[in-house]
């Protein structure tokens, strides 16, 4: 799988930790940046990593800031893109397996590396089950779309 990774200066190294991990599962890693810990703004990096998942050059998107909750907003102005902020696996789990979501964002500040290393290995390992849930994803596409 391709995994492309975005963060701010608060998810920095988190973002390096996990893209390690992601590594040594045996997927391909991209990274947008942030590239150090200097100030950087979630907006810019959580929409580049989007866009790279919506342009169909990586699968899955994993973005970290302080809280996720910014970084998770930026992704999701992207059309083709449903980042859930995930604190925990159960979460992580039922947003492949029902929202289908093809990124996530982690706090953090909130989560702590052994966490995030869980919450990834069932975002990436978990499927989508169609269906009924299908039918509500054509639902909120249909109101991103303004319809
Ligand atoms: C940066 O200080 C912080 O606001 C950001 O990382 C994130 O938590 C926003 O949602």
């Amino acid at each position: 799988m391709r995994v492309v990774f975005g963060s701010d200066h608060a998810g920095y190294a988190l973002k390096e930790e996990l893209k390690d991990h992601v590594a040594q599962m045996g997927h391909e890693v991209i990274d947008v940046g942030a590239h150090s810990t200097q100030r950087a703004d979630y907006p810019q990096y959580g929409r580049e990593a989007a866009q790279v998942v919506a342009a169909g050059d990586a699968d899955r998107a994993i973005l970290v800031c302080g809280t996720g909750v910014g970084i998770s907003l930026a992704a999701n102005t992207v059309e083709g893109v449903r980042c859930a902020v995930c604190s925990e696996p159960y979460t992580a789990k039922l947003t492949r397996n029902h929202n289908d979501a093809n990124a996530i964002a982690l706090g953090a500040r909130v989560v702590g590396p052994g966490e995030a290393q869980m919450i990834t290995e069932v975002f990436l390992g978990e499927d989508f089950e169609g269906g009924r849930h299908q039918t509500r994803i054509d639902m909120v596409n249909q109101m991103k779309a303004g319809k």
